[in-house]
């Protein structure tokens, strides 16, 4: 029940239906009536209602409050000292058939629902705004998207760059120890050209004694001696020059085809490959595993892995020194270490040298790709790559490459590097 609507900082007034007789008015109402709560207390209603509004508040609100039922927002006319106002009411039944009535004025519900529809404006632009973010937001991710797809390509681009740049680093090379038996080959066929031009010539001019006397006269005894080292030589330079080939055709396979390959095979066909590059510069010991290790590894990829660790390795040497390469089992995967008795690496050098572009080698002699390249080679691999150094003492890095036989159920096995 309410007690006092006396002190109410809006305008109401009770009213007791039967009779319609104000039993309490709030002193803001009074104010607005131009007079004293007790000058209007137990006044009727019709008296500070107009006409029409008496007859309005008989026929539309009356009936509705007796029913109990609560009244919105109806226009009514007061007799103001201003005059006759609108003000919109609101009524509401209480106990004891009693109503309690709060009078806005009509002017202030102006103001109101101006406040409503700059309110509804505001929220609506706010809407705009969020629905433009959430399109730029589609935007970006699809921009993001492309851009992702764009690097897939450039990282693609880049291996195939590496590999190019990388072979053209070897050509010079490679040039040079195919040139040196074609060079010898060369010489052998102009000597054996000149002794079979001698020889046909004394078969074809002599008869009988006179050969043997002929050939006595052209160091026969020599020629024969020479005409086989001359044709050992030749072969084996041929020999030479066709492992050279053979091995810049595995190396320069497209990758992706093969799904496995030994081992061993591929350390093999690298060292040819980049015979030249190391040749200056280290000793190179393998100590393979007895078996032969076939890994779950592209073998073009791996030529590359091997290629790069192994050129890494030549270059951290000054002078001569030594690289071991060793191989092994370790689980279900073949461990390779390659250690160098190179400049070792500090610490700095060692946190970052698998960042891409990341390189302490002078202006056109590294890209700094060669170690990022091999991390993301054997991570795709699901292998795993660990590189420990130490300045003056050299560099051994690790891999461990899953075993073609042991990794079919193992293709969430760990990836990854770490740097010691
Ligand atoms: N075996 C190593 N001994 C000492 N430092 C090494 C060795 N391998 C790599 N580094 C260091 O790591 C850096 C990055 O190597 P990475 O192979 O990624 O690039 P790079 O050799 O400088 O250039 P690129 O391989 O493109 O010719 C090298 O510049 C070098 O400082
Ligand atoms: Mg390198």
């Amino acid at each position: 029940m309410i007690k006092s609507i006396r002190d109410w900082p809006i305008r109401t007034l009770k009213l007791e239906l039967d009779g319609r007789t104000i039993k309490d008015v709030s002193r803001a109402f009074a104010a607005h009536m131009g007079q004293t709560p007790e000058q209007l207390i137990d006044t009727s209603l019709d008296s500070i209602l107009t006409a029409a509004s008496r007859l309005y508040f008989l026929s539309a609100l009356d009936p509705k409050l007796r029913q109990n039922l609560d009244c919105e927002q109806h226009t009514l006319y007061l007799k103001t000292p201003l005059g006759s106002l609108p003000f919109l009411t609101s009524a509401h039944p209480q106990h004891a058939n009693q109503a309690l009535l709060v009078f806005m004025p009509a002017d202030q519900h102006l103001v109101l629902q101006q406040q409503l529809i700059q309110e509804r404006d505001y929220t609506e632009s706010l809407n705009r705004d969020l629905s433009r973010q959430q399109h730029q937001l589609i935007d970006q991710r699809n921009r993001q998207k492309e851009l992702l797809e764009k690097l897939e390509n450039t990282n693609h681009e880049l291996l195939q760059t590496e590999k190019l740049a990388a072979l053209g680093q070897l050509a010079a090379g490679i040039a040079h120890e195919i040139n040196n038996p074609v060079g010898y080959i060369q010489s052998n066929l102009n000597s054996l050209d000149h002794y079979l031009t001698t020889l046909l010539a004394i078969l074809t001019d002599a008869k009988g004694d006179d050969i043997k006397q002929r050939l006595a006269a052209e160091n026969f005894d020599f020629i024969k001696d020479d005409l086989v080292d001359l044709l050992n030589e030749s072969q084996q330079g041929v020999q030479h020059i066709t492992s050279i080939t053979q091995a810049l055709t595995q190396f320069t396979r497209a990758p992706g085809k093969e799904q496995t390959c030994e081992l061993h095979d591929q350390i093999n066909t690298t060292l040819r490959v980049i015979h030249n590059e190391l040749k200056n510069k280290a000793h190179i010991q393998r100590q393979f595993s007895q078996s032969p290790l076939r890994v779950r590894f592209d073998p073009a990829q791996l030529n590359q892995v091997m290629m790069n660790l192994l050129i890494n390795a030549a270059q951290a040497i000054e002078r001569f020194g030594e690289i071991n390469i060793v191989s092994e089992i370790d689980g279900n995967y073949a461990k390779v270490t390659i250690t160098d008795s190179g400049a070792g690496m500090d610490e700095h050098t060692l946190n970052h040298a698998i960042e891409p572009f990341f390189t302490t080698k002078p202006e056109g002699e590294g890209t700094g790709l060669g170690l990022s390249l091999v991390y993301n080679m054997i991570r795709r691999h699901f292998g795993k790559l660990q590189i420990d150094s130490d300045v003056g003492q050299g560099t051994t890095v690790t891999l461990w490459l899953p075993l073609a036989q042991e990794c079919d159920n193992d293709s969430d096995s760990e990836s990854g590097t770490t740097a010691r």
